[in-house]
């Protein structure tokens, strides 16, 4: 792997930033928008809710008419795969003088949704779920009032349903979180006009956070850039970690710390990583990020870290069978509700390439080098794109050649993955 980068936009940010965009008054312009399907999912409800978008390459233009623009859905809103888009809309929707309906693919009607449906009932939305608290989520705007509430699972998607909503309550709301998430919910109200802000509070457990937003803030149109997608980039950062003489530099990189947590973690298991040319854009930091071929000990993630790193798991359980000790994940029992059944997903994978792993409630054990090489092999990306390019990525390093079933399904974050190895692949020959 060899080569220069530059990386789709952040999908978090991508899907946070459209959000706001139409929430605001006037034109916004976001550059390197995430050209993840996800984000399209986003841009598709935002239409249907009366926003002017307009897309030319990787640049979005988004008008919006305010806080209290958007209009009542002709249609039911279609998050796809995305549950970003369907969590954070919620807050939302729930704070309209209108009803709406939104509702998912497959995958995405199995994912529980009442972890945003209890707060924003709490804060007066009313919202009818299906069975199990699954969508479609039918959802009748209300007069929301602010809440102090602190979220039972680590979920940044949560935090930020609960922050939309705020926009609209009668008075302040307040979230807690034991364990800090991702916060590009929090800079991006920021970078867009709105008051938010970190209470100080002792009893919060030391890595823990809560934040305070103020209502009905006049948002204004701006020009954003989307920083290169991380979460997307570790799968070209392990791919370069593994392969032969691999040389790789990632340009415009996001490095927002409640993010780079994976960067620290290569670094501690023996990664060649080195971070340079770091700004702060527009709230958010950016960077270049250089890899080259290492031996990686192997190690364990747990506790907090897997709230921190929650996206990265499924590839640094592949890279396990390319160290020396081996990768053990703990804590991690959400993987099991992500787009598929991420546990039994890259294990089943990991299994048919000859890998040695040992499947938990909450996580699992994948044997490092001395069980042996990997080997190609038939196997199924459950749809589920991280699982696709986490088996890629441990494919590339193995003997002979893998089939990845349903392996489209990468274009739900990263539609150039399979383009990009090819490229890097490539300039090494
Ligand atoms: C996301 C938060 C995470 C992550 C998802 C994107 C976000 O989900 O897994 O891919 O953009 O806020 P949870 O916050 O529900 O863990």
């Amino acid at each position: 792997m060899t080569g220069v980068v530059e990386l789709p936009g952040d999908k978090s940010i991508s899907h946070r930033y459209a959000i706001l965009a139409a929430l605001a008054e006037g034109k916004s312009e976001i550059i390197n928008y995430a050209s993840a399907a996800d984000c399209r999912s986003t841009l598709e409800c935002l239409r249907r809710l009366g926003a002017q978008i307009e897309v030319a390459g990787d640049r979005v233009r988004i008008t919006g008419a305010g806080l209290e623009g958007l209009q009542v859905p002709r249609k039911t809103l279609d998050a796809e795969n995305s549950g970003s888009t369907m969590r954070m809309l919620s807050g939302v929707l729930a704070g309209q003088r209108f009803n709406s309906a939104i509702t998912g693919d497959d995958s995405l009607r199995k994912r529980p949704m009442r972890r945003v449906v209890e707060p924003l009932k709490q804060m007066g939305a009313e919202i009818i779920t299906q069975e199990g608290g699954r969508a479609p989520l039918e959802i009748h705007g209300s007069k929301l009032r602010g809440i102090d509430y602190t979220t039972l699972i680590p979920s940044a998607q949560v935090k930020s349903a609960i922050l939309f909503a705020g926009l609209y309550a009668e008075g302040e709301t307040i979230v807690r979180e034991a364990v800090a998430t991702r916060d590009h919910t929090e800079t991006a109200l920021r970078e867009f006009g709105a008051r938010v802000e970190s209470v100080d509070n002792v009893s919060q457990a030391n890595k823990g956070r809560a934040m305070r937003i103020y209502p009905r803030p006049k948002l204004l149109a701006r020009q954003l850039v989307v920083p290169g997608d991380l979460s997307g980039a570790v799968f070209l950062i392990s791919s370069a970690l593994i392969l032969p003489e691999s040389s790789l530099l990632l340009h415009n990189v996001g490095l927002n710390p409640t993010r780079a947590r994976v960067l620290d973690f290569l670094v501690s298991i023996g990664g060649k990583i080195k971070v340079a040319a770091v700004q702060l854009r527009d709230g958010e930091l950016v960077g270049d990020v250089s890899i080259e071929r290492s031996d990686l000990a192997g190690g364990t993630v747990a506790g907090t870290q897997v709230a921190e790193m929650i996206d990265e798991l499924p590839m640094l359980a592949a890279l396990g069978p390319f160290t020396e000790h081996g990768i053990e994940i703990h804590d991690a029992q959400e993987l099991r509700v992500k787009e598929s059944d991420r546990i039994a997903a890259i294990a089943a994978g990991l299994r048919a390439m000859g890998a040695t792993v040992e499947e938990f409630p909450d996580g699992m054990r994948v044997a490092g080098k001395s069980a042996g090489r990997l080997r190609g092999a038939k196997v199924e990306s459950h749809g589920d794109h991280r699982i696709a390019m986490a088996l890629s990525v441990a494919a590339l390093a193995a003997d002979g050649d893998t089939t990845i079933r349903d392996s489209e399904c990468v274009g739900v974050s990263f539609p150039e993955f399979f383009t990009t190895i090819e490229k890097l692949r490539g300039a090494a020959v």
